[in-house]
């Protein structure tokens, strides 16, 4: 619901609040929280319009947008530089409530949505800014929008898409920062005077830092106390920044980062910024990450596959990765019939001359010396075995040493009178060019047109070097969207795994595309706790590809209970990428088991409510429960480090279930109370290193 009241607007969907007003044609912000009953009539006397009582400050005055030049001395959302506009003043001129969210250019969360439209101007810069303010599920999506009515191109160096204020208070803030291998490692420090900031500069999201940050009171827990919450739904350069300011409000400004020297608008053009996703819960980080996971099953997942079961994949990479033949091939799918496996992923090395990965990226046609009878013979075994076959593309990349370079090497990303700097031996195609999105769509849907293909992994393996103009990162990552767009449409029967080196680009735009994503070249078990813990807090976990993989870890070198193995990647979308043609009898039995039950479990994994039980950041354990919307059943997986003797291990107690209901814990036969479950726990025992303990807990009282 969107109240208006003379000058003050206010937010509200019974869960939370928003509200702003106008004050000398300036955005003030009044309040981010919990909802507020506050009817319209009554709103100039409420609390919305406390500071209206203080005289103007831009100093420190909370605002909606930041600006530059003008004595607000924060950190700004929006900032032009060039001749004559050092600074920017942006005054209100109108808002009006639009019966849906105008579209954007580029993806954002789903559904018809009242939005709340503001106009401002700068009458001097001659500039139009717009705030968009929607509500959903008790989250808000704001983006902005900027309009050159200029007659000349002014230089744009900052568009957040938005500014948000946080009350005076003792703020911590946490982030999902990594590495390649080790992605969304969860951070959380003090909020300290000054400014943070966390971006990237790679041209893609990137595996050092997501597009998340959670700022949370000080003594915010898992499951109590209040947090913010907030995920750009954005593919490329960013930037999270937070300031705290000498009152200890912090200021987050979020947005795509423009870089350096900004990007130029010229006149009559607009610039849309991507859509930020603020969630606000005073029930921890855990509540936090219910929001958001609902949130995005509800509104950002293609609802063509979200909340549906997932197919269980054996991928080929780690098993074969370049060595293989349709000898080969058909040997690793028969190896697959039988485990319950319901699609063979054949990944990189199945086209040009792809035999190493210093060749052939851009030319997606068949390797014949590979597949002589192409990729037919390889689907028409998948077939035979009863499993669908999906297929490994690198769009966006283009090798020095391919047909597509050699005939268009202006098409790679370079600059003029320089060799263009080799990563992973390949160049970056220059997706700002429709020239270019057309070739590979027209490539790629020749190869999915001709075959009977269910399922693509979309890799992208580099960042972003050798840019001349700062515009084509944006221009990029919008004809990575319209290559998306276009796939989509013309098969959309088909999911796309997303993939970047792993979680590279686990993004919300490319969750918007592909209902899953392959959380990370890191397959040891051990260390996926973390790395699927990391991403859950803002991720659901059904879009958490998670596969299996032999042991030695080939990362690692660890070994890792198949048991354990199996239980970890059963945390979201589970998959194989080991050698099913070499397994023992006991591990496809113990395979054969773990798919069955996973596809028992499979929608409370899916569509379940997650209950962070025991952190591996903190501790040497880690402990997931999911909890079915109704309640009536939940699924832990407890897994623990390096064994030791005589431990004290503590009860887990569980959460989310109905207090005087009866439960069964089906691997130990007891049955419990709900009441039972979460207040004295469960005992894991484990009897060696990285073991796993797995309960599936089903209600068997009629109330
Ligand atoms: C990086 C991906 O993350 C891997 O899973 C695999 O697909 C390789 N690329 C193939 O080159």
């Amino acid at each position: 619901m969107i109240n208006i009241c003379d000058d003050i607007y206010h937010l509200t969907d019974g869960r939370i609040s928003y509200a702003f007003f106008v004050k000398d044609g300036k955005l003030v912000h009044s309040y981010f929280g919990k909802a507020l009953y506050v009817d319209p009539s009554r709103m100039n006397a409420s609390v919305l319009s406390a500071l209206k009582k203080h005289s103007f400050g831009f100093d420190w005055l909370p605002f909606e947008i930041g600006e530059t030049g003008r004595g607000d001395f924060r950190i700004p959302s929006v900032a032009v530089t060039g001749e004559g506009f050092a600074s920017t003043d942006f005054r209100f001129v109108s808002a009006e409530v639009l019966d849906d969210k105008p579209k954007l250019n580029m993806p954002s969360l789903r559904g018809k949505a009242e939005t709340l439209a503001v106009t401002l101007k700068d009458e001097v810069a001659c500039l139009e800014l717009k705030l968009y303010y929607t509500l959903y599920d008790g989250a808000l999506a704001r983006h902005t929008e900027i309009i050159n009515k200029a007659d000349k191109s002014v230089t744009l160096s900052v568009l957040d898409s938005a500014c948000t204020e946080l009350d005076i208070g003792n703020y911590d803030y946490i982030s999902l920062d990594g590495r390649w291998g080790a992605e969304c490692g969860v951070n959380r420090q003090s909020v300290p005077y000054g400014i943070v900031t966390l971006s990237s500069m790679r041209g893609v999201t990137s595996h050092q830092h997501n597009p998340f940050v959670a700022v949370v009171d000080k003594n915010a827990t898992e499951e109590s106390g209040e947090v913010y919450g907030f995920n750009l739904i954005y593919s490329g350069n960013f930037a999270v920044n937070l300031e705290r300011d000498e009152k200890s409000r912090v200021r987050v400004n979020i947005g795509m980062k423009l870089n350096g020297g900004g990007i130029s608008l010229e006149p009559g053009e607009t610039l849309i910024s991507p859509e930020l996703v603020c969630v606000y819960t005073d029930e921890g980080v855990g509540g936090m990450s219910r929001i958001f996971h609902k949130l995005y099953r509800a509104r950002l997942i293609d609802p063509r596959f979200a909340d549906l079961p997932r197919p269980v994949v054996v991928n080929s990479w780690e098993s074969v990765y370049f060595d293989f033949d349709e000898a080969k091939l058909k040997r690793f799918i028969s190896g697959a019939k039988g485990l319950g496996i319901d699609t063979v992923v054949l990944d990189d090395g199945w086209f040009g001359k792809r035999d190493a990965d210093n060749c052939s990226l851009g030319d997606w046609v068949i390797d014949r010396r590979k597949l002589p009878n192409g990729l037919t013979a390889v689907i028409d075994c998948c077939k035979q075995n009863g499993m669908k076959f999906g297929i490994w593309f690198e769009p966006e990349a283009v090798s020095p040493d391919s047909d597509l370079y050699r005939a268009h090497p202006d098409w790679a990303i370079g600059t003029a009178g320089r060799k263009g700097i080799e990563m992973r031996n390949q160049y970056v195609l220059d997706f700002s060019k429709p020239v270019v999105v057309d070739y590979i769509f027209e490539s790629m849907s020749k190869i999915l047109s001709e075959h009977d293909i269910s399922y693509v992994k979309w890799d992208m393996n580099r960042g972003i070097s050798d840019v001349t103009d700062n515009k084509l990162y944006v221009g990029y990552v919008r004809g990575v969207y319209e290559l998306y767009e276009r796939l989509s449409k013309a098969f959309p029967h088909v999911l796309i795994e997303g993939c970047s080196s792993g979680g590279g680009r686990f993004d919300p735009a490319i969750l918007y595309y592909s209902p899953m994503i392959w959380s990370s070249d890191d397959t040891d078990a051990h260390e996926r706790t973390k790395i699927q813990y990391g991403l859950s807090l803002c991720y659901p976990l059904q879009t958490l590809s998670n596969h299996v993989s032999v042991c030695p870890n080939h990362q690692t070198g660890r070994t890792v209970p198949l048991e354990t193995r199996g239980a970890v990647a059963s945390l979201g979308s589970l998959g194989y990428e080991l050698n099913v043609a070499e397994l023992s009898e006991k591990d496809r039995a113990i395979i054969k088991k773990q798919v069955a039950a996973y596809k028992s479990d499979r929608s409370v994994i899916l569509t379940g409510d997650l209950y962070r039980l025991v952190s591996p950041f903190e501790t040497d354990m880690f402990c997931e429960e999911i909890v079915s919307a109704d309640k009536k059943k939940a699924y832990v997986v407890a897994v623990n480090t390096l064994n030791k003797v005589n431990l004290p291990i503590g009860r887990i107690k569980l959460k989310g279930l109905i207090e005087d209901a009866l439960y069964l814990v089906e691997e130990s036969g007891e049955v419990m109370s709900g009441a039972e479950l979460m207040h004295f726990g469960l005992q894991p025992e484990f009897g060696c290193d990285f073991a796993a303990n797995v309960w599936h807990i089903k209600k068997c009282s009629k109330k």
